[in-house]
């Protein structure tokens, strides 16, 4: 899925700097200049066997190299497009990214820059700046970068490059995220200010001390770059309803019975390989239908009794499993082999989209997504 790509773009830049706000002062425009200038004779010096530091990000040969096990990686850039070191426009520092050699130009010219920096005067706006190459402070100012909207690379940018692209339409930059929420004169009790970032948090995963994702289900924990996706309307909010067992129902204790679920605004039978895909594409919805495409799982706890008030401990169950089929006469359904011993249950979906992350509504106030029954077995 030609999706997916952009995010792996994202998961090279191992560090960049923290969101930040749009300052106020932009006197760091020329430094940024300047030390895009001398990075980009730094680089002119890089060949594929130059040695490097593990998370640094440069430019060899005209094509963007990233430092895997002690050596450069190399991306090619796309057609008509060169790897260079960028100026920043909203804060200090640089950013390494693919773009035409006249945005390079005009996007440094822009600065006023002329000539390289002082490398050691230029140290403290940019940490890029005072590094040589391949010394890993260079990553640590290093960024896939927006692509400058002074040069329109938005509109020029087609579809099919963006989703190899390492550089974000500007076309697709999400202004809102910078502002914080507190601007509004009358906000909720308690209400805080939001994290907020001028580049769609695309470089996010850099702040916290945290594995990728990567597709796979880590279980200590991970962080994940991948956007959220697809908001169907919110006519078509999923919605689901046990048919068997039915709320307070019974079922014949130790013997197998099939859990049947109605399911409404979910397009099923779309899952991939939770292994290697889980959460790493963002949510989609049919054209045609509107509905998030996707699947279910069916959960069911054991329960001390039918009005247990504590908390259920969410890594123990009796039973799960993916409905990964397509819903017949609009229900999906499981066989539970051998049933579940006599006692009080809790039984839930988890509605989902293809890569298994929770459905995302367009709303906030809509009715539960999922369902959750309880019932007996005897
Ligand atoms: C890189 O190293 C390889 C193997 O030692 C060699 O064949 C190649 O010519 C080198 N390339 C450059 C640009 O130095
Ligand atoms: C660069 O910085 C060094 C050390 O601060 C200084 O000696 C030198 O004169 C500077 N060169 C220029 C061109 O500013
Ligand atoms: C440069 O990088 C170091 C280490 O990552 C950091 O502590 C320092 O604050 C950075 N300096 C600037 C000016 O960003
Ligand atoms: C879009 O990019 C693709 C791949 O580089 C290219 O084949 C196609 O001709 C481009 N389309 C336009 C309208 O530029
Ligand atoms: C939120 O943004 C406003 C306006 O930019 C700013 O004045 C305020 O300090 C910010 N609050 C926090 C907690 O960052
Ligand atoms: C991400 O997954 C790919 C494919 O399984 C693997 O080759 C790569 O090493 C992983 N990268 C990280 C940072 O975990
Ligand atoms: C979208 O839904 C329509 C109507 O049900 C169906 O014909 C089409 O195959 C679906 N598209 C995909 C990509 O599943
Ligand atoms: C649950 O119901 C039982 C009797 O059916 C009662 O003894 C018990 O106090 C109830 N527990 C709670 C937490 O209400
Ligand atoms: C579909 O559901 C309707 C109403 O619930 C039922 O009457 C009908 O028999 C079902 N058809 C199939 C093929 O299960
Ligand atoms: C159900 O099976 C469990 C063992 O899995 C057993 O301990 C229990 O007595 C059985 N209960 C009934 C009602 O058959």
């Amino acid at each position: 899925m030609k999706f997916t790509t952009v995010f792996v773009a994202t998961l090279f830049s191992a560090a960049l700097a923290l969101p930040r706000y749009i300052p106020r002062d932009s006197s760091f425009l020329k430094q940024n200049g300047e030390a895009a200038i001398a990075l980009n004779n730094q680089f002119k010096s890089l060949t594929v066997n130059s040695s490097c530091t593990a998370g640094e990000n440069a430019c060899v040969n005209g094509e963007f190299a990233q430092c895997v096990n002690g050596a450069f990686v190399l991306t090619s850039c796309g057609t008509g497009e060169v790897c260079a070191a960028l100026p920043l426009v909203n804060s200090e520092g640089t950013s390494i990214t693919c773009a035409t050699q006249a945005q390079v130009n005009s996007r440094i010219a822009a600065t006023g820059a002329t000539s390289a920096s002082n490398a050691t005067s230029s140290a403290s706006p940019s940490n890029a700046t005072s590094a040589p190459p391949c010394m890993s402070t260079l990553a640590s100012a290093s960024a896939v970068a927006i692509a400058p909207s002074s040069t329109a690379a938005a509109s020029t940018a087609n579809a099919s490059d963006a989703q190899s692209s390492f550089t974000l339409l500007s076309s697709l930059v999400q202004t809102g995220f910078s502002q914080n929420g507190t601007e509004d004169s009358s906000p909720e009790p308690g209400e805080i200010a939001s994290v907020t970032s001028t580049n769609n948090f695309i470089n996010f995963c850099a702040t916290v001390n945290l594995p990728l994702t990567n597709g796979t289900q880590v279980a200590s924990g991970s962080c994940n770059p991948a956007p959220m996706g697809v908001m169907p309307n919110v006519n078509n909010t999923p919605t689901a309803k046990f048919v068997y067992p039915a709320n307070l129902d019974t079922v014949k204790a130790n013997t197998t019975f099939t859990v049947v679920l109605a399911i409404d605004h979910l397009d099923t039978g779309f899952f991939v390989n939770p292994a290697t895909n889980y959460f790493a594409a963002p949510q989609m919805v049919n054209e045609t239908t509107g509905n998030v495409m996707g699947h279910s799982h069916v959960v069911i706890e054991r329960l001390t009794a039918l009005n247990q008030t504590t908390p259920t401990n969410p890594t123990k169950f009796s039973f799960f499993k993916g409905l990964n089929d397509v819903a017949v006469n609009g229900t999906l359904s499981t066989v539970v082999t051998g049933g579940v011993p006599a006692g009080v249950y809790r039984l839930a979906s988890i509605n989902a989209a293809a890569n298994h992350q929770p459905i995302l509504a367009s709303v906030a106030q809509h009715g539960a997504i999922d369902d959750m029954v309880y019932f007996m077995a005897e």
